[in-house]
């Protein structure tokens, strides 16, 4: 092993509880009396996820999908795979992914896919933050909180090999 990995501060808890709060009500407009489905993805999407429903004070149900496309370390291996349990009632319910982060959009274009051949009456995607330069699959974002740097970020549940997730703010890995 090198040598501790060094993080600079990137996003301050006060930004991101900005960026939530505007994010909550821009949902809460548009799912008021809709009942939506909210699909979060694990593992790094829990600590927006929690954040965000506290803010939203009308009838939603929340389910989770496990997906991981990257094995150890900071580049994407580009396969996405869904872990067993993966939510079915999906058929004319009004679903809102919610994701920590979209990089390449592999996996979002591969979560929306399979969401959308299950025909929800409606399938919107909520990003807390986007790292739009490494783009590869067009992912329309319908809620997106801030836009990151192309730099691997930790913290606010996003993790590098598992650690970092507990942080309350966001850093940028220095490698
Ligand atoms: P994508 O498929 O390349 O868009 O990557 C999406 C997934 O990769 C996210 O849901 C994260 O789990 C992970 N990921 C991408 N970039 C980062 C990062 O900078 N820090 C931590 N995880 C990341
Ligand atoms: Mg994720």
């Amino acid at each position: 092993m090198g040598s501790e990995p060094k993080l600079n501060l990137l996003l301050t808890k006060d930004e991101i509880a900005i960026a939530v709060t505007r994010l909550a009500a821009e949902i809460s407009r548009d799912y008021r009396d809709k009942n939506p489905l909210l699909i979060a993805v694990l593992k790094g999407s829990f600590v927006f996820l929690s954040d965000l429903i506290r803010q939203l004070d009308f009838p939603l149900e929340i389910e989770f999908v496990h997906l991981s496309s990257y094995g150890k370390g900071t580049e994407s291996s580009g396969r996405v795979r869904m872990a067993p349990g993966a939510p079915s009632q999906i058929k004319g319910r009004h679903v809102l992914v919610i994701e920590d982060i979209i990089d390449t959009g592999l996996t979002a274009a591969f979560l929306l896919d399979h969401l959308r051949r299950k025909k929800p009456a409606s399938l919107k995607f909520c990003t807390l933050t986007d790292k739009k330069e490494r783009r590869r699959a067009i992912v329309n974002i319908d809620y997106r909180g801030l836009t990151v740097p192309d730099k691997f970020i930790v913290g606010y549940g996003l993790d590098c090999d598992e650690m970092f997730r507990h942080l309350p703010d966001i850093y940028a890995l220095e490698q």
